[in-house]
């Protein structure tokens, strides 16, 4: 029998990287979002088009979440090419570390930060690494955050665990991840749109509402807050609904939607917005 290391490792090897180095999923985060993954913060109003400024206001916010003082040391477990790490140590003058699975992207975020400028240039560094088996000593970190990373995790109470261990007691975790709605409570083909995605883009833990905040609670973190931000997010995935609605549409007319997940997720999910959240949880480690 696999142990629990190899079937996370097996799981990112098989599910994760794959889902990354499709075509779709590649020239999609490269040509609208710089190759950064996650989605933007909107303010009622704000224009659905300006996607390097709302993603930029998302790690804003990330960083006020934190709360942390200047000079905190903070790991970004799920980092991608590190703009959100170059962000969060700019806007709270803090020490990031991005580990992210994924070693083209690590080299890439190496890459930028040695092209920037200021407090980010010279408090972001990049490791190469599996946020289920972190590579740093107990305490090394006064917070920890996800953005749209732990959805990915073959086993959520194992990372978890690993994030309640890298933190020093004191120390804060936030993470910025998408629930779904429990299978029960949705029309069969929502809830089959939404299993479909999580399947094809390696999701799951994309959790039903509120296992997150409990499995957080039961790793020995303290839960501050659960705040739903959908309403924030919701016109990025408006854009992407209206990109993706042609090739996607052609895609399913041969029967291989499954072939395009990102235009299928944008239409989908917009098209289904009963189906998912997306929340920010804070918590502490006591
Ligand atoms: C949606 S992307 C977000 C990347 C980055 N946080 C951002 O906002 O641009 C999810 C990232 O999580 C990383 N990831 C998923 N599972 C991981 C794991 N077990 N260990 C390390 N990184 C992981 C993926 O490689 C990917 O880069």
């Amino acid at each position: 029998m696999a142990t629990p290391g190899a079937r996370t490792a097996q799981h990112y090897r098989r599910s994760v990287l794959p889902y990354y180095r499709r075509f779709g999923s590649r020239w999609g985060y490269a040509m609208l979002l710089g190759r950064t993954r996650h989605f933007g913060w909107y303010e009622p109003g704000q224009s659905p088009w300006g996607f390097a400024a709302s993603m930029r206001r998302m790690e804003a916010m990330t960083a006020r979440q934190l709360a942390l003082p200047a000079g905190s040391r903070v790991l970004d477990a799920g980092c991608g090419v590190g703009d959100v790490a170059r962000t969060v140590a700019a806007e709270g003058g803090l020490r990031v570390t991005g580990l992210d699975g994924i070693a083209s992207d690590v080299a890439i975020a190496r890459r930028r930060t040695a092209r920037a400028t200021g407090h980010a240039a010279r408090a972001t560094r990049f490791v190469v690494g599996d946020y289920h088996a972190l590579p740093f000593a107990d305490g090394s970190f006064d917070g920890l955050y996800t953005m749209e990373s732990f959805v990915h995790a073959a086993d959520p109470r194992q990372a978890l665990s690993e994030f309640f261990r890298v933190v020093r007691p004191g120390g804060r975790l936030v993470m910025f991840e998408y629930s779904r709605t429990p299978s029960a409570e949705l029309a069969p083909r929502a809830d089959s749109v939404v299993s479909d995605i999580c399947e094809l883009a390696a999701m799951p833990a994309m959790l039903p509402h509120g296992h997150l905040e409990r499995l957080v609670g039961e790793a020995g973190f303290a839960v501050e807050s659960v705040t739903d931000i959908t309403a924030r997010v919701l016109p990025m995935l408006h854009a992407f609904s209206l990109l993706g609605r042609v090739p996607y549409a052609v895609a399913r007319s041969v029967g291989r939607g499954d072939l395009l997940v990102n235009a299928m997720s944008g239409v989908e999910l917009y098209r289904h917005q009963e189906t998912w959240r997306y929340n920010i949880c804070t918590a502490a480690r006591p």
